[in-house]
Parts: C-alpha cells; structure tokens; sequence
C-alpha cells in the first residue's frame, strides 16, 4: 500500500488533533498505510521511534483534545542540508514519499524547500551509500499536501484557519471575565494578544467583546493615536461606560515600525489620562485547551480532503493547500498562497498597507 506520513509542525492549534485522525482515517479507508512524523520535522530528522506506524485506532478520542499528540516543533535542523539528507533517508526507510503536513506558513514554505531540494538530497544520498539507486527511483518526487494549521489566520486565500476560532473563544472568555472585575473598579484594561504579523484576532475579538479601541499591525496607526485613543476612552467614561478595553495586537507598530506594546498603551493613558490602567498579556492559554465545535468539523473536512489528495497524487503534480474559502474545502496551489501571504507582511512591513489597498481601490 501508499505510504502516507502525516506531520503538524510550527505552533500548535486547536483541531490539529481532529485534522490528524481525518487524515489517518481516511488513508486507512482508502487502503493507505499512514505514519505519524513526531514533533514535526524532529521526527523525521531524527529517524528511529520519530516516525511511527498509526492505526485507527490510534487516534482514538482526540477529537476534542487540544494541541497535538504527534508533537509539534519548530526544527532549526531541518533548515540545513544536513537535516534534510537525514529526513529524506528516514522517511524513505518506511517508503513514505506522500506527506501531509500541517502547520503555519513558515512551516509550509520549509516543506516546500525540502520538496524541491528532493531529488538532489537522493542523488546524495545515493552517493553516499545511505540509499540504494532503485529506492531513488522509486520516490524520485516528494508529494505533499498542506492544511493551515495556526492560530493567527494569517493565511492568503483561507477563511479560517485550523485553530483561531478556538483561539478567539478563549480571547473572549478573558475579555467578559476581565470586564466583570473592569467595570467593578471602573478600570481601564489593556489586553495584548496573539497573531504574530496578523491583527486578525486582534480586530475580531474587539469586534466581537465590544471593546473601546484596538491595534493591529495592518493599521499602523498615525501620530495623533494617543490623542484618538484617550479621547475616545474619555467620552465613553462620561456616557456612562464602567469599564474600558483596550486591544493591542503582539504585532502592533507604529508608521516608523515602533512596536506598540500593552505597557507603552497603559503609559500613555496613565499620563494623558492620569488614570491607572492594568495590563493583561494573555499569551499562551489562546492557543491551549479544547477545540470549539467550529476547529473540529472544519479540521475534519479538511483532514479528510487531504487525505484524498495525497493519495491521489500524481508524481508530477504541484502541491496545494487544502482550505476554506468563501465555506467550501478548496485546493489552492500551495506556492502561490505562501507567496501572496509574503506579499501582505511585506507590505505591512513597508507601512505602506493602506496606501496599497487605496490604490487597489482607485484602479
Ligand atoms: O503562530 C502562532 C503563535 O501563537 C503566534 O501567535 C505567536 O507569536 C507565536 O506563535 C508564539 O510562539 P511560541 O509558542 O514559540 O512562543
């Protein structure tokens, strides 16, 4: 049968697990053998108990687990040739030349190295004696299909990503609780969360938890920001508003490309406002704890379209994510999203968003 190896890698995210036994399950419906590469490319770098036979059952009752039960890493050997070789010779020792792999960006356009450099780390390894000349030409392609698996939904062309509508509940848990205790001591509270380069969870929890002001990084805000802010959080104060919140994205920066941090917020309103304002930084617990309702069915279409896909597989044929866009499962080819997602941060980088979107806008 097919030898399937199935990977998360990068950040771990809610529904990670139910992508994983979507896709081990499927692969056994569909007469393929699947295999778990552990901690992500670790795994494979490391060879031996790092790549391991799954069975159905194996992925038994982690639907509603969160994080991952392959592990997860982000592997500074696989970036070398060396760790490359050595995945390479791993994998093709239990004959895998399919993979999912699912994890952020970062780690997609890692996978895509390695699936490029392919055929020459076989030629090596030929050379070497590590790899016979019939196995190398029995895999001379690496196939490989990925799902987006990160909390940030910092993905061109995908909808959602596996992780942040879970990642978004938990923000918003922590909002309605911290506004209870808020509104109590007719406080100011600063919460920074997660995202990276993205201020998607950002703008959609302030959205959703009805919150005074917010920071992200795809709206670096002018210089009259603190000004804006304050004056705003004053009017709600006088209309009678108990409690105030405002959300800074971990990315937030100015149009200099100065971080915005939760402690320069809280400064700035103890100064213009002479008003205490606490700080909540929420971190880690956005990505921990059980997949929403969302995080399990989406990452269960998705898990199993991969699946199909890596199957079905053509040796010749270019990777693509499997994702959602517009509520239906696509293929989307894997290179050209990676691309157009580097686009965007290098735009945000340059602070030059708005004007590109204006642009757009005008032509
Ligand atoms: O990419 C997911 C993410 O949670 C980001 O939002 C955050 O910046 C980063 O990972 C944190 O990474 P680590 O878990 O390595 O501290």
């Amino acid at each position: 049968p097919l030898r399937i190896g199935v990977l998360t890698s990068g950040g771990d995210a809610q529904g990670m697990n139910a992508a994983v036994r979507a896709v081990v399950r499927t692969a056994i419906r569909l007469g393929a053998r699947p295999y778990a590469v552990m901690e992500g490319w670790a795994g494979a770098v490391a060879g031996g108990d790092g790549i391991r036979p799954l069975e159905w059952d194996s992925v038994g009752s982690i639907l509603q687990r969160g994080g991952t039960i392959i592990g997860t890493a982000r592997s500074a050997e696989f970036r070398e040739r060396a760790g490359q070789l050595a995945a390479a010779r791993n994998l093709l020792e239990h004959g895998i030349d399919r993979l999912v792999v699912i994890g952020g960006d970062g780690s997609l356009t890692g996978t895509n190295e390695f699936r490029k450099n392919w055929p020459s780390l076989l030629e090596e390894l030929v050379e070497t004696g590590d790899i016979s000349a019939q196995t190398a030409a029995a895999h001379p392609v690496l196939m490989v299909t990925g799902l987006v698996g990160s909390i940030d939904n910092d993905l061109v062309g995908a909808d959602m990503t596996i992780g942040t509508d879970s990642a978004l509940h938990r923000i918003l848990e922590a909002i309605d609780d911290i506004s209870s205790t808020a509104a109590s001591h007719q406080r100011t509270f600063v919460v920074e969360v997660m995202g990276r380069h993205c201020g998607y969870l950002a703008l959609m929890a302030a959205v959703a938890g009805g919150c005074d002001y917010v920071l992200v990084p795809e709206l670096p805000p002018g210089k009259d920001w603190e000004e804006d802010m304050c004056s705003k959080l004053k009017a709600g104060r006088e209309a009678g508003r108990r409690e105030s919140m405002v959300i800074v994205a971990e990315g937030a920066t100015d149009r200099e490309g100065n971080r915005i941090t939760a402690d320069d917020v809280r400064q700035v309103i103890a100064d213009k406002l002479g008003e205490a304002a606490r700080v909540t930084i929420l971190g880690h617990v956005q990505r921990g704890g059980r997949p929403s309702a969302y995080d399990r069915w989406m990452s269960t279409l998705l898990g199993c379209a991969a699946a199909r896909e890596v199957v079905s597989m053509d040796p010749g044929s270019e990777p693509v994510i499997i994702a959602e866009r517009h509520n239906r499962i696509r293929r989307l080819p894997m290179m050209e999203q990676i691309a157009a997602t580097r686009a965007v941060k290098d735009l945000v980088a340059a602070h030059d968003y708005l004007g590109a979107i204006q642009a757009r806008g005008a032509s």
